[in-house]
């Protein structure tokens, strides 16, 4: 049985998954704004947020919210985080790495998460102390100890967000390991890790939305999350490093031997 907060992130998330499979791969009839370079929002993400404000404050009437695309919604102390689709590139271009994001913090915790990816049918949640699933299957972080066995997923920056030294990172990285993969979706990025399909992830410049479930996830799936330079992850950071715990060392001497 699902617990009663993930039951209701469950009942939202896939009343909006139905919108986002309606307008997925309607290229031509999307309606898409730039907020700055390379970083879009269309009527499909702002849909999707109202069905997910709307449907949560039935449940919770006096939420706070953080979103992507309405900002700051004050009300009692917990919070609501949602990133109505992460990967709004990939739903632009009809590619299937897209995913609904919505979290509950509580005391700056957080305590429960989902992550659906309506396309492909893939509904990861976690809850802390409840360990971390997709569908019906526990997820375990993968084994792999070797950094040169391991797959690892990273952001690329683009436009405003490129910075020093990330080509030096991506050098390091595959220079040590069985390859990078550039998804296009934290969330799913974060959500890999916890199934073991990725070994790690690191991205620089993120917002809470696009990573919270994704963190407590790779946690319940018995991985590490921390900042890439080995600091306390907290819902404050902007950056990210996840791993299976095994390779976590590596990856981050990898990272700031730069
Ligand atoms: C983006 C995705 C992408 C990451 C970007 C995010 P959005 O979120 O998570 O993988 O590299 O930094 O902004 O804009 O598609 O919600
Ligand atoms: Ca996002
Ligand atoms: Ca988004």
């Amino acid at each position: 049985m699902l617990p009663p907060v993930i039951n209701i992130l469950e009942k939202a998330a896939k009343k909006a998954g139905r919108i986002l499979i309606r307008d997925f791969g309607e290229i031509e009839n999307l309606q898409i704004q730039s907020k700055s370079m390379g970083d879009f929002v269309t009527n499909c993400d702002l849909k999707i947020e109202k069905i997910l404000i709307d449907t949560l404050r039935y449940y919770y009437p006096n939420i706070s919210f953080i979103t992507e695309e309405t900002g700051i919604i004050k009300g009692d102390q917990d919070t609501i985080i949602i990133d109505p689709i992460d990967g709004t590139s990939n739903f632009i271009h009809g590619i299937p790495q897209v995913a609904i994001v919505i979290a509950m913090i509580k005391n700056n915790e957080i305590l429960d998460g989902v992550i659906f990816n309506p396309i492909l049918n893939e509904f990861y949640w976690a809850s802390k102390g409840k360990g971390a699933w997709c569908n019906n299957k526990r997820l375990r972080v993968s084994k792999r100890q070797n950094l040169t066995d391991c797959l690892i997923g990273t952001g690329i920056p683009f436009g405003e967000r490129i910075y020093n030294g990330y080509l030096d990172e991506i050098n390091s990285i595959s220079k040590n390991t069985a390859g990078l993969r550039r998804l296009g979706s934290a969330s799913i990025d974060l959500a890999y890790v916890a199934a073991g399909k990725l070994d790690g992830f690191w991205e620089k410049d993120l917002n809470l939305w696009d990573v919270s479930s994704g963190v407590l996830l790779v946690r319940e799936a018995g991985g590490q999350v921390s900042e890439p330079n080995g600091n306390d992850w907290s819902i404050n950071s902007r950056d990210i490093l996840a791993s299976n715990l095994l390779i976590h060392n590596q990856l981050k001497e990898n990272l700031s031997l730069l």
